[in-house]
């Protein structure tokens, strides 16, 4: 295992930046997951970690390595795809043992290494079937031991699973998961899926337009995201997010004329000083009855969830989301009142994004 260092790293296609300046340094046997929308540049990093890219300025280095000029099959690199190509012609074994072949490993030690790594992964009873024969899970399967079958020092993985359906890829994320504890490789896995992220990580690197949002864990980038952005993107439902400004009196005015007192704005009320406040939904309680600091809203519509339902509100023209547990009856339209603790509320800049910290 090694570990990965990207210093000032950008990339062009063309005169086209794509990635603006990333910095990142992972550990040696962490498990770093890139998330990110489509075309946020999550593939490019990727593939500028491998060497399939090349890099446009800035230095990546692997272990004490810098490999800006290094070729792909030296860099200790293996790559997972979620277009795995396999030799259909081929069976599983010859599959799995073909790079090791082409390295001139002798057959003996080579038939040994894919029988274990095959086991490693659960196909030691299919190595003489082709691939045609196999379901898209284990032909998943056959994909990783093939990459496991060089030893490499860093796994890379790109949208690995977003081929599978959903419970098979709930099923190979808690295998990779075993796999990297088994194994302490240190692996990058690219995806745009926030479940998938969050369950795997060790730590997230969150991207945006080619550029780095927040590097944390799980729990860091849930209870602080550092942006509006990771704050929309982390967590489902996702938050509350509620735009506002201060009137001249220095009350904090969202939608059409709601008023919100909350003690964590204190040290931005200025008048005219627009923000934007977050709230995740299941930090969000109904109340039926008016109460200091609770906000007024209507009820749009429930989302059944079996486990919970979501009440849909209006509060002012601003929508909102709560989490409630118990089984409630309420009708399309009804008022009801909505409250929040102030250290569950988050604060972020109406200009650039950012977060603000509260008691600021
Ligand atoms: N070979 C290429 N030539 C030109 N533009 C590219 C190329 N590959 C990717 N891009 C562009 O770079 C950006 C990042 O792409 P990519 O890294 O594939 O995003 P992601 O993997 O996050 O979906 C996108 O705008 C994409 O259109
Ligand atoms: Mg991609």
């Amino acid at each position: 295992m090694a570990a990965i260092t990207l210093k000032s790293v950008k990339k062009n296609y063309g005169k086209t930046p794509v990635i603006h300046g990333v910095n990142v340094e992972i550990e040696a046997g962490e498990f770093i997951v890139i998330l990110g929308p489509s075309g946020c540049g999550k593939s490019t990093l990727l593939r500028m970690i491998a060497g399939l890219e090349e890099v446009t300025a800035g230095e990546i280095h692997i272990g004490d390595r810098l490999v800006n000029q290094v070729e792909p099959r030296d860099r200790g690199c293996a790559m997972v795809f979620q277009n795995y190509a396999l030799y259909p012609h081929m069976t599983v074994a010859q599959n799995i043992g073909y790079s090791l072949k082409v390295a001139g490993v002798p057959r003996a030690q080579r038939d040994e290494r894919v029988r274990a790594v095959a086991k490693s992964v659960g196909l030691e009873d299919y190595l003489d079937r082709r691939p045609g024969q196999l379901s898209g899970g284990q032909r998943q399967r056959v994909a990783m031991a093939r990459a496991m079958v060089r030893e490499p020092k860093v796994f890379l993985f790109d949208e690995p699973f977003s081929n599978l359906d959903a419970k098979l890829r709930v099923a190979m994320r808690a295998e990779v998961r075993r796999l990297h504890r088994d194994l302490g490789v240190t692996s990058v896995f690219v995806t745009h899926d926030q479940t998938e992220a969050m369950t795997l990580a060790d730590r997230l690197i969150i991207m945006n337009a080619g550029r780095v949002e927040q590097i944390g864990k799980p729990s860091e980038v849930y209870n602080r995201p550092a942006s509006r952005f990771v704050a929309d993107f982390i967590g489902s439902p996702a938050m509350n997010l509620i735009e506002g400004m201060f009137d001249e009196q220095g009350h904090f005015v969202y939608g059409r004329g709601g008023r919100l007192a909350a003690e964590p704005l204190n040290g931005q009320r200025r008048p005219g000083r627009k923000l934007v406040l977050g709230v995740r939904p299941e930090a969000v309680r109904r109340t039926n009855e008016q109460k200091p600091g609770a906000i007024p809203a209507l009820v749009e519509y429930i989302e059944e969830l079996g486990a919970a339902r979501l009440i849909h509100a209006d509060a002012s023209g601003t929508r909102i989301v709560a989490v409630e547990t118990e089984n409630v009856d309420i009708p399309s339209g009804a008022p009801v009142h909505l409250e929040f603790n102030d250290d569950a509320l988050h604060v972020f800049s109406a200009e650039d994004g950012r977060r603000i910290d509260a008691h600021a």
